[in-house]
């Protein structure tokens, strides 16, 4: 009798795991989670709460006000918007419309983690590019292409090495890939790189037939509990991906609050303007702790404990949960040395510095 199994690629996924101790509900410095430590904008929750008054009804399935209000914000066709439930579901949307056993997924070596899991939700095969340095190598990423890849996925900026990549490489990997093979460019911390050289994939979109941007509304604009992200591609993968995807996928109250908060330029300012002033100083005192910072144009940092054998990253982690401060482990990724850690307010910034310093220093 042939007994109830899964796809095979089902078995290596790890299921996620929160920084946070299970049961243990004291009131922590969250900082392993890499949302605006600001909260969302007032207008988004007032929208919201206007929501609660339709919450017996499905959701627009064709998502227009949505899509307007993003068109509207980034100058875009709406026609060639889809949203979903989190950039997370345009990711495993994609993989599952466009590949299955015997394909292969094209994945850079610390890239985001979502694109693995994907890949193995789909039943295709995860192919790792070497990265140099934390940093994505577009060559080593070219070289794997095969008539088999089907997918090609970029974080930029990734997460968790909060490290980018600019136009001209991007270009580059574009170039270099067949074209049966849908680049996949993930801009989840878009907004927060000040950096002349980068881009968010929106013009590789309008210059090729193989390129899909995804954007989220979990990071600048704080509604990672709403679960609301978008992508921007070609007609042809927008159709497929409205195909796929649930009718009603994404919520009332998501829909309404996202469309608020591409209304208020009050909060974004606000936001980019505390990463600025934070994401430096953080990188500033902990590198004067002795630990190397890589270089982030993200609301995150990615640091290496120095591997001393009375000091790892286990004893820096329980140090931390004694001041009630969670950071984020980063071993899945291959990383046991390293922590991610995300702006926090001011306080939370220095109390981190100040329980650092007590082991670190
Ligand atoms: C690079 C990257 N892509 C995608 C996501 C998923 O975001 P969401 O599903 O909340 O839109 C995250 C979340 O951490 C991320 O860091």
């Amino acid at each position: 009798m042939e007994l109830l199994s899964p796809r095979s690629g089902v078995s290596q996924i790890k299921p996620y795991r929160p920084a946070h101790p299970e049961g243990d509900d004291r009131s922590w410095i969250d900082l392993s989670l890499t949302v605006n430590p600001l909260g969302p904008s007032q207008k988004a929750i007032n929208a919201y709460r206007l929501a609660a008054g339709q919450i017996h009804r499905y959701p627009d399935s064709l998502q227009v006000a949505l899509r307007r209000a993003i068109a509207r914000s980034f100058e875009l066709d709406p026609d060639r918007i889809v949203c979903a439930a989190g950039s997370d579901e345009l990711i495993q949307l994609a993989c599952l419309a466009y590949a299955g056993p015997g394909d292969e997924i094209l994945c850079h070596e610390n890239g985001y983690q979502g694109f693995q899991k994907a890949a193995r939700v789909a039943g295709a095969t995860p192919v790792i590019a070497k990265e140099r340095d934390m940093v994505v190598d577009v060559e080593a990423m070219i070289e794997l292409a095969t008539d088999r890849t089907k997918i090609c996925y970029l974080a930029n900026p990734n997460n968790p090495t909060g490290t980018y990549i600019a136009a001209d490489a991007v270009q580059r990997l574009r170039a270099g890939l067949p074209s049966h093979t849908l680049l996949v460019i993930d801009a989840a911390y878009a907004e927060y790189v000040r950096r002349n050289n980068y881009t968010c994939g929106i013009d590789l979109v309008d210059s090729a037939d193989n390129v899909l941007m995804v954007r989220t509304f979990s990071k600048l604009h704080g509604l990672a509990g709403l679960r609301v992200g978008w992508g921007y591609g070609p007609t042809g993968v927008i159709d497929v991906l409205n195909q796929v995807r649930g009718a009603f996928n994404v919520s009332v109250p998501a829909q309404a609050a996202a469309v608020a908060a591409l209304s208020d330029d009050e909060h974004e300012e606000r936001t980019l303007a505390h990463n600025a002033q934070w994401l430096p100083w953080l990188t500033a005192e902990l590198q004067q702790l002795g630990l190397r910072v890589y270089p982030s144009v993200c609301n995150f940092i990615l640091v290496r404990v120095p591997t001393d054998p009375s000091l790892g990253v286990a004893t820096v982690v329980e140090h931390l949960a004694r001041r009630s401060i969670l950071v984020k482990t980063v071993a899945e990724y291959g990383m046991p040395d390293c922590l991610r850690i995300t702006v926090g307010q001011e306080d939370e910034n220095r109390a981190l510095v100040a329980a650092l310093g007590e082991i670190l220093a």
